[in-house]
């Protein structure tokens, strides 16, 4: 279809996995930055008017999948599909972050969960319309509950 290429690369304070917080009522406070490359820093413009931006990035170390995989959020089995799982068919990583500022090209956020260096592929404003009553949250909502 594509061949993707890397806008810019993470810099998170994640050197290696363990590190990012994981599981039910994990946090993602931790600061980093996106490091645009030159090439593609005039898409930039305006981007200092929104609080939050939708982050999608290449897992660049995992492998494989499972269809059925068991997260760190729960003890029993679920489709891939249903799940935040950095092994997948095509490994793309969603993250939202939250913008705190701009120099250039670097983008300084709250909220990120990936490894130091993670290639960046896009960058969207964060917009959400779906009022919170109407969202339903499958088996985590379940989990979620069985943890009190
Ligand atoms: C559960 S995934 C969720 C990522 C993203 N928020 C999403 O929903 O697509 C986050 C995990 O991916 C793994 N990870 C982060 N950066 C990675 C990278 N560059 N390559 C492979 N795995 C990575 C880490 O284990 C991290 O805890």
């Amino acid at each position: 279809m594509f061949t993707p290429q890397p806008i810019g690369f993470v810099r998170s304070p994640f050197k290696n996995t363990e590190a990012i917080p994981k599981g039910l009522g994990a946090r993602h406070e931790a600061e980093g930055v996106l490091d645009i490359l030159p090439a593609f820093r005039l898409g930039l413009t305006d981007i200092d008017g929104y609080s939050h931006l939708i982050v999608l990035w290449a897992f660049d170390r995992s492998e494989g999948f499972d269809l059925m995989v068991t997260p760190p959020s729960d003890d029993r089995p679920h489709g891939l599909f249903t799940t935040r799982s950095p092994r997948r068919p095509n490994p793309i990583g969603l993250t939202i972050v939250e913008l705190l500022g701009r120099q250039g090209g670097e983008l300084r956020v709250r909220g990120v969960d990936m490894l130091d260096g993670t290639p960046i592929l896009d960058i969207k404003p964060y917009l959400s319309s779906i009022p919170a009553e109407k969202l339903r949250r499958g088996w985590l909502a379940e989990a979620e509950a069985r943890k009190g």
